[in-house]
């Protein structure tokens, strides 16, 4: 069901891999909702050539950008701007990779270069995008920018491994950079703190299935599935939400404030018995 809720809105969506990617569901309802956006991914992400399809669906042009690289950043916010015919009014960072994960390395044998390149692809690339609006003045006022994040910021979890880092850096990207940017033009800045979500970049991180089990028990609405997650991104683009800024906002069906729930009681009960 469409509410129009970005009706006239235009922005960037990066991250759309394939159909389970978070940020391709934003895209399908971000179009139903009546925004118009160009989408963007990692020049290597493309040749799958899984997001013409979705391109095609939504009426959205692509412009390829390793979103670590300050180049294509700025290339990705002109052609946009060119595209869309002036300012953004959203921009969704989706975006996340890990090769100590990926390699299955554990906590205390991780790589120091894939270290540096986790943060860079996973959270500083949140701040240069921001950086490269606030350069070329691309965001109109009140928009809104919204990036995707995990509890691992927080809690342990230790197969997270240097993503936990990564987030909780993206999550202080989220809070300065919005500061700046609220003065600035009016911009919110807000990261969602996600469940564990069935994904390319989600399954890959060792135990997955256990902790998403964990994480479906322990919340007394059980895990929030990518749809929701995209519908809580929607009601963060639209004027619903105008105040709320420099937020990490839970989106985890109640997992975060839950210290034990029964279903892990009578688990344990039965492992026990
Ligand atoms: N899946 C989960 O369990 C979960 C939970 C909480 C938060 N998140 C976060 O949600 C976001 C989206 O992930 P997803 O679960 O939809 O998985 P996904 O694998 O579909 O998306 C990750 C995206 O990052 C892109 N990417 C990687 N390196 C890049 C680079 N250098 N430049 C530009 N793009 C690059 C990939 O191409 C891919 O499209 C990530 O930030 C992830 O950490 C995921």
């Amino acid at each position: 069901m469409s509410n129009n809720l970005l009706a006239g809105k235009v922005g960037i969506i990066s991250g759309a891999l394939d159909e389970k990617s978070i940020a391709w569901k934003v895209a399908l309802k971000a179009h139903a909702e009546g925004a118009r956006f160009v989408l963007t991914n990692a020049p290597l992400a493309m040749r799958m050539g899984e997001i013409n399809k979705l391109s095609e669906q939504c009426e959205a042009p692509i412009i390829p950008a390793d979103a670590t690289s300050m180049e294509d950043l700025e290339k990705l916010f002109t052609g946009a701007q060119e595209h869309l015919g002036g300012k953004l009014d959203f921009v969704l960072h989706s975006i996340g990779m890990s090769t100590n994960i990926r390699k299955g390395k554990h906590y205390g044998e991780l790589n120091y270069e894939w270290f540096l390149k986790t943060l860079d692809v996973s959270a500083l690339s949140f701040h240069k995008m921001m950086a490269v609006a606030e350069k070329q003045d691309a965001l109109n006022e009140w928009g809104s920018v919204v990036a995707l994040s995990y509890i691992a910021a927080q809690r342990v979890f230790p197969d997270y491994t240097d993503m936990s880092q990564a987030k909780a850096v993206l999550e202080s990207i989220a809070r300065n950079y919005g500061y700046r940017l609220g003065k600035q033009k009016r911009v919110r800045v807000n990261t969602i703190s996600q469940s564990p979500t069935k994904t390319t970049a989600g399954t890959g991180v060792g135990g997955f299935d256990a902790f998403y089990d964990y994480a479906d028990k322990m919340s007394p609405l059980g895990n929030a599935p990518a749809e929701a997650c995209a519908d809580y991104c929607i009601s963060l683009f639209s004027d619903l939400t105008r105040y709320v800024t420099m937020q990490n906002l839970m989106h985890d069906g109640g997992f975060s404030s839950t210290g034990i729930s029964e279903d892990i009681v009578e688990t344990i009960t039965k492992l026990n018995s």
